[in-house]
């Protein structure tokens, strides 16, 4: 296995330098397979340093004159050798004899003239013709060449006996280039090829055809006549040279190319092959000279099925028409191809005839042919492509009595209907029509025949397929690419539609519905539309991916987007928007959606966890951090002896002493209460004053007793002292239980202007608010002034 691989990456190295030096070397799969192509590089000899393994080597058309054993030895694998179009004139087989694997030796078109017969014996394919040699290369050595299927021979003359050393093999193909041959008049030769399937002759191209031979084959099946040069006067020497040819039962297919013959000749051609065993009989090439006369002939019965004539040149240009056509319409085959002619037209057949296919592709017939002819009735297929037809409702007219017309060809012609409004006339027996390449616009569906199941209308005019009121209800495939169609077409109509082509049209915006509506379709091909990708075809495009892999026809490369810009070129594979953009409504909704649940959300917020409290707290407990903050020192250098001053009425003392004291004295904050710290002696009034100036803050409990026993104390004083001047932050709020703005007498100014000012704390019930609560009442003693105020009461 290892060895295996080193000698596969050594040749690919191998196969790399080669390549640099000597040219193209084809590496085969195999990797032992080389091709090394030489061919025309102007070489005048073999290059001594080709690839030892070259299996293939080609060597055509250069100016190698000599081949020389050493030129060969080495390349011990050679299998397929060419060396056509050189100048090679001598050539000693023996120089192969180190190539015991070559099967393929080309040496057509050299200059040999002799040779020596070494040959080797694994040849199967031999080809010396066109050479100058004079008589046939023939050695009795290539009676061994029992591998042998191909043999390429050239002479200037034939010689009864030339053939004998190969009589006895089978061979598949004998290529016998006579372009140089020459014979005396009176000369008469036989000649035994014997046995080959295909015999191939190719004559002088420009010289009369004169060879005079009896040539005896067996087994042959086809044979090919190249380069036939015939007059009125040699017309016969052909026909005396093809007596024994085709006198055999096996020839079934005779071909002729490049015929330049009288038309006279050509007739008399048909007059003798037509009781022959010939099956099929086609003539390439075809040059019909000198005059066309009316020629009176009468075909017997005949195994031809099949006459095909393509490429005709007419240089006779003053003839009778009728004297040309007559010839082919009265021929009693079964199928006739005449293609790529000057012929104008084809006479109805006289009677009833057995013309089952008929091809006339390219030539300039026009809407008057097979008009009203009733005798094409076993007419299965007529091709017209490539003509000169312009009339629909004519082309239909002319089926009409071609009662077993199954398919019709007119494309590529100049096709219009639009003249008529009446009904068409077509036979009921098509199934396939082909209208493409016209000028064919949407009023062709008014004129279509009844059971048509294949419809071919590509490339012609049509912008919308109108519905018909004839429906095509048997229609199975409809190919309408290449037209203006901005739409897919209505399934209603072809109810039986299982393909659809309908690429290359003007389709932007394709709807879902076809798809859906068109339960038979197995196949449709809609590539190169110029799509617009915008929300209309996201549908189309869903539908279509469903499908995709099993119906659609060239999915997903061919189909794209052309608008809007921004998307142009890609695919509608991927092409993708989402279902919101696309849909206002469900858009709309969305947005409604997302508000509603947004504000009840806010709303159940405020209701079941009382959100604007908290909202509040914060807000003061941030207010309260940063004044606490940008509190000057100095201010704090007063005589303060107490951290808070607490007033409060006797009904909230319980609240007092339970809750507001124990966790101002948990931070161990010195607080003034007036039962606690009051001087006897002196009036309530002046205890509270002495208290609030001994204190860094004042807290207020509010509550309506509060403000009924209490206030009255504070309202005075307040209304006197700016001490408490509005956003002062030496004063603490506490708002205990509501008090509503009736019960606040109205001579409490002050009151009710901080109340209004709503810069209260207010004590939720809740006990999970507890916490914030406390923080805001921290807030309000920061413990830097906790350190300081200590350390001025240790001074005092
Ligand atoms: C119709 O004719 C065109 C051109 O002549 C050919 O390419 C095409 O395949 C034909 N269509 C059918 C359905 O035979």
């Amino acid at each position: 296995m290892i060895k295996d691989k080193d000698s596969i990456t050594g040749s690919f190295h191998f196969v790399y330098i080669v390549t640099l030096i000597v040219g193209t070397i084809i590496q085969f799969s195999d990797e032992s397979e080389f091709a090394v192509d030489m061919s025309n590089m102007n070489l005048t000899h073999v290059p001594g340093d080709l690839p030892p393994k070259t299996k293939i080597l080609d060597m055509s058309q250069n100016n190698i004159s000599e081949l020389h054993l050493s030129d060969m030895s080495y390349l011990s694998g050679l299998k397929i050798l060419r060396i056509s179009h050189n100048r090679i004139w001598w050539l000693d087989f023996s120089i192969f004899k180190f190539n015991q694997d070559l099967e393929y030796l080309d040496l057509s078109y050299n200059q040999l003239r002799n040779m020596s017969c070494h040959l080797i014996r694994s040849l199967k394919h031999l080809d010396l013709s066109f050479n100058d040699f004079h008589v046939l290369p023939m050695c009795k050595e290539f009676g061994n060449l029992t591998q042998l299927q191909f043999l390429g021979l050239s002479a200037t003359k034939l010689r009864q006996l030339d053939l004998l050393p190969i009589a006895h093999l089978h061979l598949s193909y004998i290529l016998l280039d006579l372009q140089g041959y020459y014979a005396k008049e009176s000369e008469k030769r036989s000649l035994q090829i014997l046995d080959t399937k295909t015999l191939h002759l190719v004559f002088h191209p420009n010289q009369l055809f004169s060879v005079q031979a009896n040539m005896l084959v067996n087994n042959l099946g086809c044979l090919q006549l190249t380069n036939i040069k015939l007059n009125n006067d040699n017309c016969q020497v052909l026909i005396q040279f093809l007596s024994e040819l085709t006198r055999g039962p096996t020839l079934l297919n005779f071909t002729l190319q490049h015929v330049k013959t009288t038309w006279k000749c050509l007739v008399r051609i048909f007059n003798f092959l037509w009781p022959k065993p010939v099956q099929y009989l086609n003539i390439y090439n075809l040059t019909i000279v000198e005059s066309i006369d009316k020629e009176y002939i009468h075909y017997p019965k005949t195994a031809l099925k099949a006459l095909k004539i393509e490429h005709v040149k007419n240089e006779v240009f003053l003839f009778s028409q009728t004297a040309l056509y007559t010839i082919f319409s009265e021929m009693n085959i079964m199928m006739l191809t005449i293609s790529d002619t000057p012929f104008i037209h084809m006479l109805c057949p006289p009677s009833s005839n057995t013309f089952k296919f008929l091809n006339f592709t390219q030539n300039v017939f026009t809407d008057s042919v097979f008009q009203s002819c009733s005798h094409l009735v076993r007419l299965e297929t007529l091709i017209l492509r490539k003509n000169k037809l312009k009339d629909l409702y004519k082309v239909g007219l002319m089926t009409k009595h071609m009662t077993s017309l199954e398919i019709l060809d007119v494309s590529v012609n100049s096709l219009e209907y639009d003249k008529y409004d009446g009904n068409c006339t077509w036979v009921g027996s098509i199934v396939l029509l082909n209208l493409s390449s016209n000028i064919l616009t949407d009023s062709v569906f008014r004129c279509l025949p009844p059971k048509v199941k294949v419809l071919d209308l590509h490339n012609n005019r049509i912008r919308s397929i109108p519905k018909p009121i004839m429906k095509l209800e048997d229609l199975q495939e409809l190919n309408v690419a290449s037209n203006s169609l901005a739409h897919f077409p209505d399934c209603g109509t072809f109810n039986r539609l299982s393909v659809l082509i309908i690429d290359s049209n003007s389709i932007s915006n394709p709807s879902a519905d076809f798809l859906q509506s068109c339960h038979n379709i197995r196949s449709i091909s809609a590539g190169n539309n110029p799509f617009q990708c915008t929300c209309e075809l996201r549908e189309f495009v869903q539908s279509l991916g469903q499908v995709a892999s099993k119906v659609v026809e060239g999915w997903p490369d061919s189909y794209k987007c052309d608008y809007p810009e921004n998307y142009k070129g890609t695919l509608l594979k991927d092409f993708h928007v989402s279902q919101l953009s696309c849909n206002t409504t469900l858009l709309l909704v969305t947005i409604g959606v997302a508000v509603l649940v947004f504000t009840v959300t806010v709303t159940a917020l405020c209701i079941y966890f009382d959100l604007p409290w908290y909202l509040r707290m914060v807000f003061q407990w941030t207010q309260t951090r940063r004044r606490a903050r940008n509190t000057p020192l100095e201010e704090l250098q007063r005589t303060i002896q107490f951290h808070a001053f607490i007033s409060y009425s006797g009904h909230d003392s319980a609240w007092v002493k339970n809750e507001l004291v124990p966790c101002l004295e948990k931070e161990e904050l010195r607080i003034c209460l007036h039962e606690r710290n009051f001087i006897p002696g002196k009036s309530i009034v002046e205890n509270i004053i002495n208290c609030i100036e001994k204190s860094y803050k004042s807290i207020f409990v509010l509550s309506p007793n509060f403000v009924q026993s209490e206030w009255c104390h504070y309202e005075l004083y307040f209304a006197h002292h700016n001490l408490f001047h509005e956003g002062s932050n030496n004063l603490i709020l506490i708002l205990l239980e509501p008090i509503p703005q009736n019960c606040i007498p109205s001579k409490y100014h002050k009151l009710r202007a901080l109340m209004t000012q709503r810069t209260y704390l207010e004590w939720p019930k809740e006990k999970s608010k507890h916490g914030l609560f406390w923080a805001n009442i921290r807030a309000a003693f920061n413990m830097k002034l906790t350190l300081i105020a200590e350390n001025n009461a240790e001074a005092s």
